[in-house]
């Protein structure tokens, strides 16, 4: 793997997708790493807001070499949501982080690290994981909207945390869960729904042509987010959750 530092980029995912155009050829996995970014992107028109001690970095991986069929490109957001879980217990014991479908992960009811998955051209096997993580940069800092709503690890733990050590432990973990997408292995689908923050939960959806709203029953095997609605049981394979109770 290739690893390609820098102090401040705009987007580490900008970066990542200009790579897959100026060299053809990928190692397996090529990470795009800065301390700083200046326009991070999240999902839709949203932005990433990360204060100094955040991480941000973006892997962009082979998936021909990895052999992830691109039936399975679609999961690699909420595979990559337990990697992120697992380090997470990992480095601070059991705090029960939780993956909010489809890339959110959470803390105490609380966002801390965003997800970015997204595909440069379907003609190449490439695609471009983005992970925003607040390891040090404490909720106390955040802009006033995003407070209350947004938690670090630093928060959690109450102490300073190697922001290092996360990023390795964050990139071992995705290595085995990327393994066992590729072998379509039970175990992501089981965790997946150990880990479901929405599960029994009321919440509404929105697609781009409908809204649901509905009992949330999980997260089901093919990732799908299971919805007992009026009309009976939905499956949404996209979406975004606007409100949940
Ligand atoms: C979201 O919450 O909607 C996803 C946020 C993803 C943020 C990360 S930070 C590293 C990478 N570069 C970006 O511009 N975005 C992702």
């Amino acid at each position: 793997a290739r690893v390609d530092y820098h102090t401040e980029l705009e987007s580490t995912n900008n970066t990542a997708l200009k790579l897959v155009r100026d060299l053809p050829e990928i190692p397996v996995a090529t990470l795009v790493l800065t301390e700083h970014q200046t326009a991070g992107r999240g999902r839709g028109e949203n932005r990433w807001w990360s204060g100094e001690g955040g991480l941000t970095f973006s892997l962009l991986i082979n998936c021909d070499a990895l052999q992830i069929p691109p039936s399975r490109w679609p999961i690699i957001s909420l595979t990559t949501g337990l990697a992120v879980c697992d380090a997470i217990d990992r480095e601070l014991g059991d705090v029960k982080p939780r993956l909010k479908w489809p890339n959110d992960v959470y803390l105490r009811g609380c966002k801390v690290c965003g997800i970015l998955v997204e595909v440069p051209d379907s003609r190449h096997a490439r695609v471009v994981i983005g992970i925003g993580i607040n390891v040090n940069n404490s909720a106390e800092h955040a802009p006033l909207e995003l407070r209350g709503f947004a938690i670090s690890l630093s928060d959690l733990a109450q102490r300073t945390l190697g922001p290092t050590d996360i990023l390795i432990s964050i990139l071992q973990s995705l290595a085995g869960r990327l393994e066992n997408l590729a072998t379509g292995c039970l175990d992501l689908r089981k965790d997946w729904q150990k880990r479901c923050l929405l599960t029994g939960q009321t919440i509404q959806v929105e697609q781009d042509k409908r809204q649901l709203s509905g009992l949330c029953h999980g997260i089901d095997e093919d990732g799908a987010l299971a919805l007992e609605t009026d009309l009976g049981l939905e499956r949404c394979l996209s979406g975004t959750v606007t409100h949940f109770s």
